[in-house]
């Protein structure tokens, strides 16, 4: 590593707080799916940040646009109108269905609206409890590690925020019926577990929330913050879990939380409500200086223009089933090595075969084996100790998904296999 990702790096040990594990990388810039270290190496990013980066890094559309809405209107506060705000709820709510959204500035605080939104709809009966998944990931603020169904998040933060002490398995129905008690408001999932490892909600499952939903007049909530955005090849990932399903046409959360992509690295979340429930939040019931503010919806409107002139949602999918196929190939090729493929869309992992004895070593398969793939000039992300994610951009092209194949190919053979 040269001089100054040294220095970067001991300016950061000294004055950034140390929560974060970080890789021994320093970047510097990006270009489409490639991004540049200090020292001048190239990397394929199929990470994206961690599913943010939509169309790649310096789109120029993305670019001319932050340029021309910094000229005009950066920022105005919400105590008024502007037009990108309004635009932008508009196209999400064409894309989802009647409802209304509010505007955040992450995916933790999108999902504090939904909180706030159960509490406030069941409020005057008394009820406040929100059921969650075990290894479901909603975020790092206080009721976002509360809502979270992993311990490792809340390790010292308690007394924990109240109402969220009940963590069901994921995709299994009768946990969740069993779980439903007097003081329930709401149920709360991803449609596709990221951070947990990469599992797809079943259409069974959805389903099946729907109907208990409505059975005990719940408020059925989605975290579409990583799957969401097209990564699945569809607005929502629980429209392309249904699509095609029998009975599912009728199918809708109550509400919806959004974040990463929606502004392609550009920091915006929020979330939509289904009209029945859209204007439980009243004024003064919420707020943030920031969200929604001209510039993020600026960025966030011509993220949904090009997705849609560039045809990316059937890009993802064709390029989904290229690194799908090519990532089975592997793991039949390598089963010391990998375990198999899982997800769908760009949102895609692979198991590392943790009883073989390949990764040994102090650190989990998924680090090491991160770490191997940055060093043939791939960047992944970990999820869990055994699971290696892959989150594209959107406009992924078909030779990068082949140069992905082939690094991944190039790291498996730095463990000696044959
Ligand atoms: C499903 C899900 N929800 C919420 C969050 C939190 O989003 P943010 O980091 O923008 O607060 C994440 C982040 O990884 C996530 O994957």
């Amino acid at each position: 590593m040269n001089n100054k990702a040294e220095q970067i790096k001991e300016t950061f040990n000294q004055y950034v707080i140390p929560s974060y594990g970080r890789f021994d990388l320093v970047l510097s810039h990006g270009q489409g799916c490639y991004i540049w270290d200090t020292d001048g190496r190239r990397y394929l990013d199929l990470g994206a940040g961690i599913a943010v980066s939509a169309l790649g890094h310096a789109h120029p559309l993305i670019v001319e646009t932050l340029r021309r809405q910094a000229q005009r209107m950066i920022h105005t506060s919400n105590l008024y109108y502007h037009q990108g705000q309004g635009l932008l709820a508009k196209e999400i709510t064409g894309r989802i269905a009647p409802g209304k959204c509010f505007f955040s500035n992450s995916g933790a605080e999108a999902n504090e609206g939904l909180y706030k939104l159960a509490r406030r709809f069941g409020h005057d009966s008394g009820r406040y409890e929100i059921i969650t998944a075990l290894n479901s990931f909603h975020g790092r603020t206080l009721a976002g590690i509360a809502a979270t169904g992993q311990e490792k998040v809340k390790t010292g933060f308690d007394p924990l925020v109240e109402g969220f002490n009940n963590y069901v398995p994921f995709n299994d129905l009768a946990a969740v019926e069993a779980a439903i008690g007097p003081r329930t408001a709401a149920i709360l999932i991803e449609g596709v577990q990221g951070e947990g490892g990469i599992e797809p909600a079943s259409p069974e499952y959805l389903l099946g929330l729907r109907k208990l939903c409505n059975e005990h007049n719940l408020l059925l909530m989605m975290d579409e913050v990583q799957c969401g955005y097209y990564r699945t090849g569809s607005y929502c990932s629980f429209q392309e879990i249904l699509k095609d399903v029998a009975g599912a046409e009728e199918f809708l959360p109550d509400a919806i939380s959004m974040a990463k992509g929606i502004g392609a690295g550009f920091p915006l979340g929020g979330f939509w409500v289904r009209a029945p429930y859209a204007d439980i939040l009243g004024p003064g019931s919420h707020a943030t200086t920031y969200g929604g503010g001209p510039l993020a919806c600026a960025v966030a409107l011509k993220v949904l223009e090009v997705i849609q002139k560039e045809s990316l949602a059937e890009n993802v999918k064709a390029m989904s089933r290229l690194f799908k196929e090519g990532l089975r190939e592997l793991s039949e090729r390598y089963p010391d090595l990998l375990g198999g493929v899982r997800g769908m869309g760009l949102m895609l992992g692979i198991s590392l075969n943790t009883e073989s004895g390949v990764f040994s070593g102090a650190s989990p398969a998924s680090i090491q084996f991160t770490n191997a793939l940055r060093q043939v000039g791939l960047l992944s992300v970990p999820a869990g100790g055994s699971i290696v994610r892959f989150l594209p951009p959107l406009n992924i092209t078909r030779q990068q998904v082949e140069e992905g194949l082939s690094l991944t190919e190039k790291a498996i053979a730095s463990y000696g296999s044959s």
